[in-house]
């Protein structure tokens, strides 16, 4: 008998939940499942999702359990993958993260700059409790983690639960590469083999070949060079979005033998995009009137109406590399993801202790590294950098230093001086109360 997984979705009150549960459903041929259960801190927030998706499962898979809690011991109970998505501060938070730089004209960004650092100082404790949940009740479960601020979160989930199982994974290179694989015309991103280094949300693709061994980096050079990424029409879609793909091109030219990650643009031009944001309606606000609205809208629908036929919930097509990635531990299938996973001389002239985002082969053991080689001098010295304000933010948190997370802020590019970094620095604090370990 083939083998049915159990599966929990930490962070279940996300918006990006609905679209998950009909991913797994869609995709059940290559991963069979057995039982779908939601775990959230908010069981207010989660219910909406959690009824509406109840709902649709048993009308579309009543043989899959289904259930959603807020309690540790019945999510994390016998179950085989924890899929997690958690917000700490949900989206009231991000708006600070974004909003405090931005009065001083510094990028607010939820996982770049300063905002990246204020999230992860919330962040870190939320997933090593996850983690931890995890382990007790399924020692044998595997985390596939994919809440931000990914590189801060995979620093503090290695350092302190150095031998868990949990792979750190992001999606924004899944969908560049989508985009790069139409560019070369092909149908699909795995037929391609890539190479790229970096930190998450902070790295170039090197290498792209076709299953052939033929070069496609060229022509997709050339396409970038002159247009950026082009825009999809099904995830990234917001206007926000259309700037960012298009941008890729002034990134490019920077250093036009690699094909930069999109959020680069934060650290090469920080000015010039703080500058171009409006402080007073920033991302957080733009997903809160248009993402969550919809979300909790189509949900509230299905469960005033008592059926989801008709509603429009959708299956998110390009979380399917979350089945891919947990088929590769269950089936030992050997894929190829971009992980974000320590250095050890994966890039060889770079930081052994850095956690890196670089190819590796996926198995029934966890992951293996493909070795990057030397990098560059120009990105060898960004990545110091912006490793550096990773590290002491994760310093910061364990510590409770205050020093060393004001260090963190002046130390990365969005910031123009110590000083900045202090003004922002005691407004988090502030804001965070509650959230933050106290810094001393
Ligand atoms: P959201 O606010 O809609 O949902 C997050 C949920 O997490 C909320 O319901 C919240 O109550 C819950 N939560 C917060 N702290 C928790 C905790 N300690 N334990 C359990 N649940 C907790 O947020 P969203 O926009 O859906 O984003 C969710 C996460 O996914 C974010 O971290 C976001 O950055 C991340 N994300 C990752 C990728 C990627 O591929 N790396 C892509 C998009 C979003
Ligand atoms: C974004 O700003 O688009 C990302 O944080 C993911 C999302 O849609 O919230």
């Amino acid at each position: 008998m083939t083998q049915k997984y159990a599966v929990t979705v930490a962070g279940g009150g996300s918006t990006f939940t609905p679209g998950i549960v009909l991913m797994l459903l869609k995709e059940s041929s290559r991963f069979p499942i057995r039982k779908i259960m939601l775990y959230d801190n908010d069981p207010g927030r989660q219910k909406v999702i959690a009824e509406a998706c109840g709902i649709y499962l048993r009308e579309n898979a009543p043989e899959i359990e289904f259930g959603y809690t807020d309690d540790p011991r019945e999510a994390f109970t016998e179950i085989d993958f924890v899929l997690a998505h958690i917000r700490v501060g949900k989206y009231a938070m991000r708006e600070k993260d974004e909003k405090i730089p931005l009065k001083y004209g510094v990028v607010g960004q939820e996982t770049c700059g300063p905002g990246g650092i204020a999230y992860g100082m919330r962040s870190i404790g939320g997933v090593l409790e996850i983690l931890d949940y995890m382990e007790a009740y399924s020692p044998e479960a595997w985390m596939l983690n994919y809440s931000n601020p990914a590189a801060i979160v995979a620093e503090a989930t290695h350092r302190l639960r150095p031998k868990s199982k949990i792979l750190n994974i992001c999606d924004m290179p899944i969908d560049l590469e989508e985009k790069m694989a139409g560019i070369a015309g092909l149908k699909s991103r795995k037929e391609m083999q890539v190479g790229y280094y970096g930190l998450n949300h902070f790295g170039w693709w090197h290498q792209i070949y076709d299953k052939a061994g033929n070069d496609l980096m060229p022509v997709i050079r050339a396409y970038i060079a002159e247009n950026g990424f082009p825009v999809s029409a099904e995830q990234h879609v917001d206007d926000s979005w259309a700037h960012t793909f298009k941008m890729a091109r002034e990134v490019y030219a920077i250093d036009p033998e690699t094909i930069p990650n999109t959020y680069l643009k934060y650290y090469l031009f920080p000015y010039e995009i703080a500058a171009g944001l409006d402080p007073e309606y920033t991302r957080a606000n733009e997903v809160i009137d248009g993402r969550e609205k919809k979300i909790f809208s189509v949900c509230r629908e299905i469960i005033e109406k008592g059926t989801s036929s008709g509603s429009g919930f959708e299956a998110d097509a390009h979380a399917t590399y979350i089945v891919d990635l947990a088929r590769a531990i269950a089936e030992n299938t050997l894929e190829r993801f971009l992980l974000i996973v320590p250095n050890e001389g994966a890039i060889e002239n770079f930081e052994r202790s850095a956690m890196v985002e670089i190819p590796c082969i996926v198995g029934k053991n966890g992951y293996e590294k493909i070795c990057q080689g030397r990098i560059p001098r120009f990105q060898k010295g960004m990545m110091e950098q912006q490793v550096s304000v990773e590290k002491l933010v994760v310093d910061a948190w364990i510590e409770g230093s205050y020093q060393k997370l004001w260090q963190a802020l002046t130390l990365s590019k969005t910031v123009p001086s110590a000083a900045v970094a202090k003004i922002i620095l005691d407004e988090f604090i502030q804001a965070n109360q509650g959230y933050w370990p106290e810094l001393t």
